[in-house]
């Protein structure tokens, strides 16, 4: 049987940033994944540039039942930390849209220095090897793997989350996390095109393609969100539904059943601008709301109101472009549902942080046991937060990983 100091299974973005820290701090390291091609949701990322952190992260965001649990990893790894190692080696990066972190060249830049981390810590990789079975016995974790059996007195879970399961997504480490007694909160798909109905969709589907940008809510207008999601951000109709940014951020707060609130024409009092631009006016609604609007999503907008909209402004009432402007500034719709685990970004839930520690990501029940990145109840926005998750999770994590020997 192999021996080594600390076994990682996943090799995706936690798992190779962890494996090379531990490597590189003198421990023996075995990594292995069970995927052919290795990263493949690092290759692509960011629309294969890898938006590998944002440079404002903070635990406000993030969602999780224990918000709080981040905390200490996202303060002892910081994004200015992974930055210097791009700088490092000299890969280019740009800022691109509120803090939002890019590779110049290629997301391949972010798998080539992750790989060079682990070559130069010595850490073994094998791939693609699965793991049958774990056990847990007095020395620590005996695993079956497709290269043979391997024993370590740690075991550190980096397999991620549950989106895109042709690349490679598994739900190993949910399930190995309730084998040794974990509770998982029940994961559901995030950052994700949410879909309608499709008698209901039918009046939008001339509108896929439209984009703009609005002010976007999970829940009632004004409610207080578990988490305060709310979102000035693009919006792109779909034949199916709704997505781009905006859609995306709402979706990790958005759950079955709930509707959703949207200010199609956010910063402006889109009332009181039509009243204005009504008196005296020969200029037809629906041109009016144009200035405000894209054109076809004005025309879809006043179609109900039939003649009424191409009528000089002075002759409507105030009262219809009142409701009107209500309609587009308090959107209220409820999804059917959302594109699922085939297009979502991130797996929201995941394994329960109130049995981890903080500062190490080490099971509270079973020691040695140790999770990091997406597979934990920590979901990041969109815009780079995830990889800071896996960066600032490996790093707490990897500090913490000790020589077999200390366990003898
Ligand atoms: P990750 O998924 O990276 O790695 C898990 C690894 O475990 C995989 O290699 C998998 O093969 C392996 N594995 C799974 N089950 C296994 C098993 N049973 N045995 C062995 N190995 C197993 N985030 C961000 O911050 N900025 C961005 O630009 C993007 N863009 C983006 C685009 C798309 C299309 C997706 C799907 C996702 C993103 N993300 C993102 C999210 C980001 O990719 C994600 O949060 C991180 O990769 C999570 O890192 P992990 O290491 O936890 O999992």
């Amino acid at each position: 049987m192999q021996q080594f100091d600390v076994v990682v299974v996943g090799a995706g973005a936690a798992g190779l940033y962890g494996a090379g820290i531990a490597g590189q701090r003198g421990l023996r390291v075995l990594l292995l994944d069970h995927a052919e091609r290795l990263a493949e949701k690092i290759r692509i990322s960011g629309g294969g540039r890898c938006n590998f952190t944002n440079r404002d992260a903070g635990p406000a965001n993030f969602l999780s039942e224990n918000p709080h649990f981040c905390r200490s990893a996202l303060a002892r790894h910081r994004p200015a930390d992974f930055i210097a190692l791009l700088e490092r080696d000299r890969i280019g990066w740009h800022e691109k849209h509120r803090g939002q972190l890019f590779c110049d060249e290629s997301s391949e830049d972010i798998i080539r220095l992750l790989v060079r981390e682990c070559e130069s810590g010595g850490v073994v990789r094998r791939q693609p090897c699965g793991v049958q079975a774990v056990r847990a016995g007095r020395r620590g974790f005996e695993l079956d793997t497709d290269a043979g059996p391997v024993a370590t007195p740690q075991l550190v879970v980096a397999t991620g989350g549950l989106s895109i399961p042709k690349i490679g997504a598994s739900d190993w480490g949910l399930r190995l996390a309730r084998q040794f007694g974990h509770r998982v909160v029940e994961p559901r798909p995030a950052l994700v095109p949410l879909t309608f109905d499709a008698a209901e969709w039918a009046p939008y589907v001339p509108l896929a393609g439209v984009s703009l940008e609005v002010r976007a809510q999970a829940g009632e207008p004004g409610r207080k969100r578990r988490s305060e999601g709310e979102f000035l951000e693009d919006l792109l109709f779909t034949h199916r539904g709704l997505s781009g940014p905006a859609i995306l951020q709402i979706s990790s707060f958005w759950r079955p059943g709930e509707p959703i609130t949207l200010d199609l024409a956010p910063g402006i009092d889109l009332g009181q601008a039509l009243r204005s631009a009504k008196s005296g006016s020969r200029r037809q609604l629906v041109n009016e709301l144009g200035q405000h609007l894209p054109a076809r999503l004005a025309d879809a907008w006043c179609a109900p109101l039939g003649a009424a909209a191409h009528r000089p402004m002075a002759d409507l009432p105030d009262r219809t472009l009142l409701e009107l402007a209500n309609s587009l500034q308090r959107w209220r719709l409820t999804p059917s549902g959302s594109e699922g685990w085939r297009k979502a970004e991130v797996m929201a839930g995941g394994v329960d942080t109130r049995e981890l520690s903080s500062q190490t990501m080490e099971s509270q029940r079973q020691p040695g046991l140790h999770f990091i990145g997406e597979v934990v109840d920590v979901t990041g926005w969109l815009g780079g937060y995830n990889f800071q998750w896996a960066w600032s999770s490996a790093y707490a994590c990897a500090q913490a990983l000790r020589p077999a020997a200390a366990f003898a």
